[in-house]
């Protein structure tokens, strides 16, 4: 009981409110590549000036890796330094679906950011995630072996080692793990939660097609919020911060989901808007995939970047021409406590782009039959393509479609 007050006294110190961060989700891919430190910055710079945005812009970015080259060495992820040049804020993320020796290399390539950029590096890093729905990876929600994650021991195990080598730096952002909402409110993880600063909540109501009664448009405020109500209760005390969320602008009907720039708006509005400013969200996604029959989250389109998104972002009230005030800060949400840092998974190839950045169609598509349960239900789906999304079904992510994929990719 004691000990219990105690890692919540000290997580909450670790994590000062976040409240103002208002970020999106970036892939270290880009069509026939890895994105460079240029492709970043002018990336970060597009996004920081989008018309309309209640921020002004986004302000700070989550990756999926440290590694630029995820096959060889340990060099940082070229968006560091773009991050520095455009004043980006950073939520870090080290990769740790591919075992112990990858996950070394991902923390040698934290380190040596750190050694490397120093304190304009450091003072940009809202926080640090260990993983990404690798917990949801590994549960029956996705049939055994054809979807590696990790198991919570692995995490917890792997969140300690970033602590200890971090613990004689300058980086002091708080740690913790993103995963879906499902795999928070499945009890066998609840080490994970304990071993947390703070925890990060991907839910996307599209994907829950057995939601009831249904998962149609208007159901997604209910559905998101249950989501995170949810994810709270099994937080034991830890800031949930929103880490992926968003509605496709077009793509296949999910359920009774409708994919379309009207309901993206309207998700934007509905679920987006009320929050915006006031609880840390990074949103899914900034740019589009040329991602085929994939639905699309982009906000803007693919292609040539562009600060006009498909459609109004300002959160104004229907009829009313003024903006809605948002106590939204610069992006330094950390002022006034300790430095808050950020880690993205990102690793070079497809790995690193779940969902992110990924053009073309998935050539290392699971083949088995991927089995969904949100608990209760199963669905089984025979096509690899349909595989790819069903897994995500259960949870509302979408993550764990790519992460198969590079899970796939990294096991060649
Ligand atoms: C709950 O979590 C455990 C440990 O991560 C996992 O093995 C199990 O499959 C999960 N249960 C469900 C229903 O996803
Ligand atoms: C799973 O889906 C079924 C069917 O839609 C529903 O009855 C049940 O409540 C869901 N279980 C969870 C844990 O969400």
């Amino acid at each position: 009981m004691r000990k219990a007050l105690y890692l919540t006294v000290f997580a909450a110190t670790l994590s000062p409110a976040l409240g103002a961060v208002f970020g999106y989700n970036s892939g270290a891919q880009k069509p026939g590549g890895v994105k460079n430190q240029a492709d970043y910055e002018n990336e970060f710079r597009a996004a920081k000036a989008l018309e309309g945005a209640p921020a002004g812009g986004f302000t700070s970015v989550r990756l999926f890796t440290m590694l630029q080259d995820e096959n060889a060495g340990n060099n940082p992820i070229e968006a560091i330094p773009a991050a520095i040049t455009t004043n980006m804020r950073l939520l870090l993320g080290l990769w740790a679906s591919a075992g112990s020796a990858k996950f070394d290399r991902e923390l040698e390539a934290l380190g040596n950011a750190v050694n490397r950029y120093g304190d304009a590096f450091i003072r940009l890093v809202d926080g640090i995630s260990v993983g990404s729905e690798d917990l949801y990876r590994n549960s029956a929600a996705v049939e055994e072996g054809s979807n590696p994650g990790a198991n919570p021991q692995v995490i917890v195990g792997y969140i300690q080692k970033v602590r200890q080598r971090l613990s004689n730096t300058k980086l002091k952002a708080p740690i913790g793990h993103v995963d879906t909402w499902t795999a928070w409110v499945n009890g066998s993880n609840a080490a994970v939660v304990s071993a947390c600063d703070w925890i990060g909540m991907d839910a996307y109501p599209y994907w829950q097609s057995t939601a009831l009664p249904n998962n149609a448009i208007e159901q997604s405020p209910r559905l998101f919020q249950d989501a995170l109500d949810r994810t709270r209760a099994a937080s034991q005390g830890r800031p949930v911060w929103i880490t992926e969320t968003g509605h496709p602008v077009s793509g296949r009907t999910w359920g009774q989901s409708v994919a379309s720039v009207e309901n993206a708006k309207r998700y934007w509005n509905e679920v987006g808007c009320p929050r915006f400013g006031k609880e840390p969200i990074w949103w899914y996604k900034f740019q589009g995939d040329q991602a085929g029959d994939q639905p699309n989250f982009g906000i803007t389109p693919p292609g040539q970047l562009t600060t006009k998104p498909l459609f109004d972002i300002s959160c104004k009230p229907p009829g009313s021409s003024t903006p809605v005030p948002m106590p939204v800060t610069t992006g330094h949400p950390g002022a006034g406590g300790p430095p808050v840092s950020s880690s993205v998974f990102t690793s070079s190839g497809a790995r690193n782009s779940p969902r992110s950045d990924v053009s073309g169609s998935p050539t290392s598509t699971p083949t088995g039959s991927i089995t969904i349960l949100n608990g209760t239900a199963s669905s089984t789906s025979s096509s690899p393509a349909t595989n790819t999304n069903a897994a995500v079904l259960a949870t509302g992510s979408m993550s764990g479609v790519w992460a198969a994929m590079l899970a796939m990719v990294f096991a060649v």
